[in-house]
């Protein structure tokens, strides 16, 4: 049988790489962004340079339903979907006093609400097969609370503590829930929040391919989380054993636009 992956946020950055990284497994592709013409000339390009089927669904995941609707457009296919790439996302950085409510709000429905929804459609057939993988896309920021992108962290957050403990609710069935928590990647991510001149996006900033390579060989291992790349892991640690007021400083100018 024909098995797919389906990879939100598959126009750009991390997503797209994670796209062309399985079609090069031989996975076929179900494709999800907004940008219908993206989308197509992506399909285009990675059917022929591949030699894969690839679908694509032009949504917006952060209107309500839109995870059914992209479920719902899968099934009515009779695609059977192995792998699930939680990946679409945004940011909407500054101090909570400067900003825009609306943009935080989509930005909990597609990191926390779409990202559970399609798990919950995806899961249970991935659980009847036996076999099944999902990558969420977590943060360096999913570890600790951020002054200037506390909103942000905290959707990530939210992202790491749903998947283990799902994923450990599933041991045993063959299917695997797997964090990707990245540090700054060099995708469009940063220029879109106005963060390209923050010290975090100017120190060890990582390439996306390499981001996918990594959380690909960490699903396939069935690794619960993995924080991409030393400098990060470093971070990590670093911020469990430093007082939070020192670790707030830190992160404030880490993450303060000049
Ligand atoms: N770059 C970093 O430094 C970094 C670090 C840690 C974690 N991450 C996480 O990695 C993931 C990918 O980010 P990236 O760096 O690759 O960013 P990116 O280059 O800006 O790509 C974001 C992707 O998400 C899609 N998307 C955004 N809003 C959407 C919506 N409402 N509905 C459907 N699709 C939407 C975009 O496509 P359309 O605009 O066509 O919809 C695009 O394909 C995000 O979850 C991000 O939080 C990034």
């Amino acid at each position: 049988m024909t098995k797919y992956a389906v990879v939100t946020g598959a126009t750009s950055g991390i997503g797209k790489a994670f796209a062309e990284k399985l079609a090069k497994e031989k996975y076929n592709l179900i494709l999800v962004s907004r940008d219908e013409s993206k989308l197509l000339n992506q399909q285009t390009m990675i059917s022929k340079e591949y030699d894969v089927v690839v679908y694509t669904i032009a949504i917006d995941l952060t209107e309500r339903g839109a995870a059914k609707r992209v479920y719902t457009e899968v099934t009515q296919r009779r695609l059977v979907v192995e792998i699930l790439i939680n990946n679409a996302g945004f940011n909407e950085c500054g101090t909570f006093l400067e900003t825009d409510i609306e943009k935080e709000v989509a930005m909990i429905q597609l990191h926390s609400i779409c990202t559970t929804e399609l798990m919950k459609f995806f899961l249970p057939s991935m659980v009847e097969k036996k076999y099944g993988r999902i990558i969420n896309l977590g943060s360096t920021g999913s570890y600790m609370a951020c002054p200037n992108d506390a909103v942000y962290a905290a959707t990530k957050a939210y992202i790491l503590q749903m998947s283990k403990g799902i994923n450990a609710e599933l041991k045993g069935t063959g299917v695997v829930v797997t964090t990707l928590c990245p540090g700054s990647t060099k995708t469009a991510f940063a220029s879109k929040a106005g963060m390209e001149s923050t010290l975090l996006f100017t120190l060890f900033v990582m390439e996306p391919e390499t981001v996918a390579d990594i959380g690909y060989r960490a699903m396939l291992k069935g690794r619960t989380s993995i924080i991409v790349g030393l400098y990060n892991k470093l971070l990590v640690f670093t911020s469990k054993i430093t007082p939070s007021t020192i670790l707030n400083s830190l992160t404030q100018k880490m993450l303060t636009k000049s």
